[in-house]
């Protein structure tokens, strides 16, 4: 995972970008463990990103440790978090989660600028959910107060 994140932050795609073509990002493991298998790809035609979850098991505790690692694109002074939760192809669940309000910067990095680095390592808060078996289909995008991308994932959550 470091590995990941060291690379992640030193190859800003940008460089490589507008000949990338339609080639994906590779596929990477935030976690696998307890039952759960979290797998992640970004959706951001511009870069990818390193993420992690600690101590992952089909419970999730309401504190959960991430890891997670990224160059920013634009300026974060809001950031929002959309979250849509897809099982067997149909839509289960949409939810919005603000990460950065201007009032109210939940985490250190709100406030941070376009092409600063942040790499944060620690709790977020979650609601303590037990996750069903099955596997899901996840999309992630975080944007900014101007509806500017961020980040993009799309995910699989496998749960056994
Ligand atoms: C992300 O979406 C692409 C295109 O739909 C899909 O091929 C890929 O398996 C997905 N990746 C993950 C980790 O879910
Ligand atoms: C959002 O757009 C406004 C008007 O263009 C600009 O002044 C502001 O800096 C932008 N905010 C961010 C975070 O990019
Ligand atoms: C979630 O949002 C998508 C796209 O806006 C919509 O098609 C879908 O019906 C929504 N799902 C739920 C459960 O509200």
């Amino acid at each position: 995972m470091a590995a990941l994140l060291v690379w992640t932050l030193i190859s800003p795609s940008s460089s490589s970008g507008s000949d990338k073509g339609e080639e994906a990002w590779p596929t990477h493991t935030a976690c696998k463990e307890g039952g759960l298998e979290v797998l992640y790809q970004s959706c951001d035609p511009l870069q990818d990103f390193g993420l992690s979850i600690d101590q992952c098991a089909k419970q999730l505790k309401s504190n959960v440790n991430i890891r997670f690692g990224i160059i920013l694109r634009e300026d974060i002074k809001e950031l929002f978090l959309d979250i849509a939760l897809v099982s067997k192809g149909s839509s289960i669940l949409n939810f919005s989660y603000p990460v950065c309000e201007k009032d109210f910067p939940k985490f250190s990095f709100c406030g941070r600028k376009k092409g600063e680095k942040i790499y944060y390592a620690g709790p977020v808060s979650n609601l303590e959910i037990d996750i069903i078996e099955g596997k899901y289909q996840v999309l992630l995008e975080l944007y900014n107060e101007n509806r500017s991308t961020v980040a993009c994932a799309n995910a699989t959550v496998i749960c056994s």
